[in-house]
Formats: C-alpha cells, structure tokens, sequence
C-alpha cells in the first residue's frame, strides 16, 4: 500500500470508521437489506430472469444507442409509465449512476442546484458534477429553502433536489411544501424516489404520487435494486419530450453497456409484482411502527452517536442472530451515527419484537 493510502486508513481505522466486508450467515435475520418488499428470492423473479438468460443470454452486448436495445428494455420502459403515470422514462444501470450523470445533464455552469443537506451520495455527487453554484438547505427546513432560493435569483435556472424518503432517516421530505416554494421561484424539481417506490402511494407508485404531484415535479429517479427486487435505476418525467433528449444526454446510459437481460426481465416482473403488494406493504408498515411508533417507511434509525459505541451495539446484536447495521461518517456526520434498522415483507412480528427486546436490554 502506497505510504499516503496506509497513513489515511489508519486515521481512517483510529476513528472507528473502517468498513468491512462480511459474509452473513444464512440464520441471521438481516434487518440492513433494502429488499422491503421481499421480492429477491420470490420464485417468478428468479424464473423471469432465469427464462431470460436462456432465451437472450447473459450481456446485452453493447449500450443501448448502438445494439443493446431490446423488446425487453421498451417492456419494461412502457410499464415504468404506467406505473409512475408520466409519459418520459429512461432505465439507466443503477440509482447510483443514473443521478450522478442525470443531474449534469439538467443543469450546468451558470445554473443553481439546491439539494437538502441529507440527501442521498449520489445526488450530491451529480450535483457536484454539474458544474452548477451548489446551495444547501438544512435538513426539510422550508424557511431556509426559501432564504436560498431568494439568494439564487441571478442564476439561469435551478433545479431542487431531494429524497422523498431519507435513506438514512426513513422520514419524508415535505414534498407539497418544496413544490409551492418551486413554482413560486420557478424552479424546477428532481425528487429521488429510491426508498418511496414499491413501498409507499397508490400501487407502490411513490410520494409524490401519493401527494398527487405527478403532473408538478420535474423529475424523479427511482432504483430497481430496493422494493423491486432486482437492479438498475430510472428517472421518470412529466415532461412529454424528455425522453429522448435524456436517451441521449445521460453520459451514464450512452457510454455503458445496457443492463443484461435477466435484470430487465427481473425488473419487469419486480415493477407487476409491486404493483400488486397492497397486503406487503400495509404490514411494512405495520412492522415499522412496532420499531416506533412513529415511522412512516420501512427505515427507522436508532441514534447512537459515539462511532465506536455504535459499531460495538451493532455487533451485539449481531451476535445475538440479528443483522442491524452500524450506519457511520461519511454516510451520516460525525458523531450521529445510528443502527438502522430497515425492516421487510419477510420479516415476522416476533423477528421484530426481539430486536426492540434485546436495543431495551442495551439501554437504548
Ligand atoms: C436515495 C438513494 N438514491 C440512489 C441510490 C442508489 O441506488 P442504486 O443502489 O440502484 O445504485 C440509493 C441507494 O443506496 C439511495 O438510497
């Protein structure tokens, strides 16, 4: 190891901030997975992508522009609009590259981007890429977006960005509130829906469907790889000729190869079987609120604070058969660290009772 990279990992190390890999055992119950609705391992999944394989093999070979399209990719586009009611969709290869080369795509030099301070890596980095003045606003503070959005009225155009639900918080940004503050300033809206879709709104569609702002918000991007059990990003539009123009403007889906085609069969059947879960997703709901009362998506964060003290937590419970992840800087700041608890379709009540059991124990 190079002398600045061992210097850094040890301050990295003395911090409590080393992360590593581990394999779990099949006889843990893991409360760290995204999978909320359970749909990984759901036998149509794996046959989708299993019959695909076969029939088309295990590459789609090039990107999509020269001759990675399939009937299989406009599938799975044509129910992504039904889904999320919008007539522009575009399928990128993950949530993670999707918004670091749409948000660069939307605004440039020149141009604001206004994020939340607690949005997701991804946006922040795309935002960064962009080229644009970066502002922030602090965590859902409407009174200071507001303030920044009267600063930035010299700038060409600007876009908001946010999470709908918080990766790290499960809470819900106030979507109708950051829309009215948009129109008013004639700002444009990118809102992530990563932990919303297949979880929360009408069919699994999201908050801002459940909010009814789909024919209000600009854009929002969305990942197959949580509630849809599969892998992969899209971003979904109001706007009727966005599609196009992003088909060929997102660097991340020009210059990579498409997606394979057991991830899109996979997705296709993730997206139906989504749709359908109105039982799944009432008892997630039901299993967050035993965690607190007052959750309202399937990520409740237990506060810790102490780095260290954090990890220690998590690998007590670990050892007592539970999986809660030890979530540290740079996800969240310093000395806010957290066990997240993110709880799923598949989990039992009494899974979940034991881990409220065992965090009382602790003191927590
Ligand atoms: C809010 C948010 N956006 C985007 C992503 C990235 O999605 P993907 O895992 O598909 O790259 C994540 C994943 O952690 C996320 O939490």
């Amino acid at each position: 190891m190079p002398h600045w990279m061992e210097n850094s990992q040890s301050e990295i190390e003395k911090s409590g901030l080393l992360r590593k890999l581990r394999l779990l055992s099949s006889d843990v119950i893991d409360m760290s997975s995204n999978d909320y609705l359970g749909l990984r391992r759901h036998p149509e999944m794996v046959q989708a992508a299993s019959e695909a394989t076969q029939r088309f093999g295990t590459s789609s070979g090039s990107s999509r522009l020269i001759s990675g399209n399939s009937d299989l990719y406009m599938q799975l586009e044509s129910s992504l609009r039904n889904f999320k009611k919008v007539p522009s969709v575009l399928v990128a290869s993950s949530g993670y590259a999707l918004n670091v080369s749409l948000i660069p795509t939307l605004i440039k030099e020149g141009d604001a981007v206004i994020i939340d301070r607690l949005v997701h890596a991804s946006l922040v980095d795309g935002a960064k890429l962009s080229g644009a003045r970066l502002f922030v606003y602090e965590h859902a503070d409407m009174n200071c977006l507001e303030k920044v959005l009267k600063r930035s009225e010299r700038y060409r155009r600007r876009l908001i960005v946010t999470d709908s639900v918080f990766s790290m918080d499960g809470d819900i940004a106030p979507l109708n509130e950051i829309v009215y503050l948009a129109e008013k300033y004639s700002a444009e809206t990118l809102i992530d829906e990563a932990h919303a879709t297949g979880v929360i709104g009408p069919m699994g569609a999201g908050v801002v469907a459940e909010l009814n702002l789909t024919d209000k918000v600009d854009y929002t991007t969305s990942t197959f790889s949580k509630a849809l059990g599969s892998l992969g990003g899209f971003v979904a539009s109001r706007h009727a000729s966005a599609e196009s123009y992003l088909l060929n403007s997102v660097r991340g889906v020009v210059f990579s190869t498409a997606l394979p085609p057991s991830v899109i069969a996979a997705s296709i059947k993730g997206v139906e079987l989504a749709q359908g879960a109105v039982d799944k997703r009432e008892y997630l709901l039901q299993l967050a609120k035993i965690v607190d009362k007052n959750a309202v998506s399937a990520i409740i964060p237990i506060v810790v604070g102490d780095e260290k003290k954090c990890v220690e937590i998590s690998e007590i419970l670990l050892a007592k058969g539970m999986f809660v992840p030890a979530v540290r800087f740079p996800t969240v700041a310093r000395g806010a660290s957290r066990l997240r608890v993110s709880v799923n379709a598949n989990h039992s009540t009494d899974n979940v009772q034991l881990l409220i059991a065992e965090i009382r124990k602790i003191g927590l």
